[in-house]
């Protein structure tokens, strides 16, 4: 069925930056110390608190902004880069930590002054040499060359900085990023990026948000792109190969930027021409589109097996169908805009994205959502589906298998069901509304739905995201 696209084949299956600026900070220090045992003395706690990835994120500080200076050679799959890291402590700190595997370190300062560092896994352990204040903002400059190489996540996936024939593909869900870029990487922390790649002439290098410069000089290609809106570490990109590009501007006002591998075209082609249309669709939907920036990148990386909603822009492994590019762009406010603060809620991306396909198919003389429920329901209590509540994946092994795709999206057509067509899409926009550029729970959502409806709605969330086994239908 659709989801195996995305679920790798090898597995079995408006807050504006300023008021972010202000408010993070401290509901992040609340978070981290809600969170966690290791956030004691003056040293940032190694992870964010997430039980499934400990080690993903860290703690002390909140990260303003990426900048990214790259440079790639897809002949010889060697990356030289600096991040500057903008960045500001919430607590005392006399060491923090930062998540940054595989390539070598030729330097790092903090705030201009070399810091003393070592590593240990992912983490890369950072003593500055002087301590840094609660509220203070301090700048993390890290140099590093070398061969990058993805991660093999828990359910067999690759991951991160991912080698083509023509360039990488890079995609970073949930723990890639620290192969090619130092970060704090958890979607709990999120940031505006500068990225600028440098590649051989005749490569396009892809990035998340609005491309701001580009030029050609002793036959190499600088790109510069911007993401203002605040984006997690995951979803940053920097997919670099032969591409074909198509630059438009929609009836609202979006860019576009479509970057596509000569043998995907013309496959991809019909299903790009409707991108302008879906996102039209989706905003009168979920309301507004949360960025200034669209597209797709289209690469050709058969072995990934996954199409990732990069910010602003997803990278597609083949041509995408038409309901992997609804499903991609839906993630947009799913997910991208609105951010998990944990990965036990990756529901709240895939069950609303795998919703949105049965949506744009209902509207669009497909199948009803209520047909697609239905041919779900009807599978065996031992089918796979109802291996585990998707509330509850019990793991980062689990958190893009089916019952996280399907019965996420039935539970969404559950409460649909309970609330009527009026107020379901009135708590869904709300949702994108209300958390856009932030973060959003499962229990704030249930909430939001509760008030919105005014039901309890505690039985139908119990039974169709925390119980195990097929839940009896009413
Ligand atoms: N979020 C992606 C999608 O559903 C799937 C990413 C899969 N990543 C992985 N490491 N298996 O669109
Ligand atoms: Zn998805």
């Amino acid at each position: 069925m659709r989801q195996s696209r995305r679920q790798g084949v090898r597995s079995t299956t408006v807050l504006r930056r300023e008021a972010l600026t202000a408010t993070v900070p401290v509901a992040l220090a609340a978070l981290l110390a809600a969170a966690g045992p290791a956030s004691a003395g003056t040293g940032g706690a190694p992870g964010a608190g997430d039980p499934y990835f400990p080690l993903a994120g860290n703690g002390g500080y909140h990260v303003d902004h990426y900048g990214l200076t790259l440079r790639y050679d897809p002949a010889s799959r060697h990356l030289d880069g600096t991040a500057v890291l903008t960045a500001r402590a919430t607590q005392h700190l006399t060491r923090f930590d930062l998540d940054f595997t595989g390539l070598k370190i030729t330097g790092l300062t903090v705030d201009r002054a070399k810091a003393q560092y070592r590593r240990d896994g992912q983490e890369l352990v950072v003593t500055p040499s002087r301590r840094l204040h609660p509220g203070e903002e301090f700048h993390v400059t890290v140099s590093y060359s070398g061969t990058p190489k993805p991660v093999t996540d828990p359910d067999g996936s690759l991951d991160g900085w991912i080698p083509t024939d023509d360039g990488a593909f890079v995609a970073g869900e949930p723990q890639g990023a620290m192969t090619w870029f130092p970060a704090n990487n958890h979607p709990r922390d999120k940031s505006s990026y500068d990225i600028t790649v440098t590649v051989p002439a005749g490569r396009t290098a892809v990035s998340n948000g609005v491309l701001v410069g580009q030029r050609t000089r002793h036959g190499r290609t600088t790109f510069h792109w911007r993401q203002r809106e605040p984006m997690a570490a995951y979803l940053a990109t920097a997919t670099v190969g032969k591409f074909k590009v198509e630059q438009y501007n929609t009836r609202d006002g979006l860019r576009v930027y479509n970057a596509v591998d000569p043998r995907e075209a013309s496959q991809a082609a019909p299903v790009l021409k409707k991108l302008p249309s879906v996102l039209e669709w989706e905003s009168k939907l979920f309301g507004p589109y949360p960025f200034r920036a669209a597209g797709s990148i289209v690469d050709r990386a058969p072995n990934v097996g996954y199409a990732l909603e990069t910010q602003s822009r997803p990278v597609y492994d083949s041509a995408p169908d038409l309901s992997t590019l609804v499903h991609e762009n839906a993630h947009q406010w799913f997910g991208d805009s609105v951010s998990l603060t944990s990965w036990k809620d990756i529901w709240l991306n895939e069950g609303f994205a795998t919703y949105a396909e049965w949506l744009y198919s209902e509207q669009h003389g497909g199948d009803s959502a209520q047909k697609s429920f239905d041919a779900l329901y009807a599978r065996p209590a031992s089918d796979g589906l109802w291996a585990f509540p998707p509330g509850d994946p019990g793991s980062g092994a689990h958190i893009f298998d089916t019952p996280v795709y399907a019965r996420g999206a039935m539970t969404l057509h559950e409460l649909r069901g309970s609330v009527g067509d009026r107020t379901f899409f009135r708590i869904l926009r709300t949702w994108a509304a209300v958390h856009r550029a932030g973060h959003g729970t499962t229990a704030q959502f249930v909430h939001l739905a509760e008030r919105e409806s005014g039901k309890n709605l505690d039985p139908l969330f119990t039974t169709w995201l925390y119980s195990r086994g097929k839940p009896n239908h009413a």
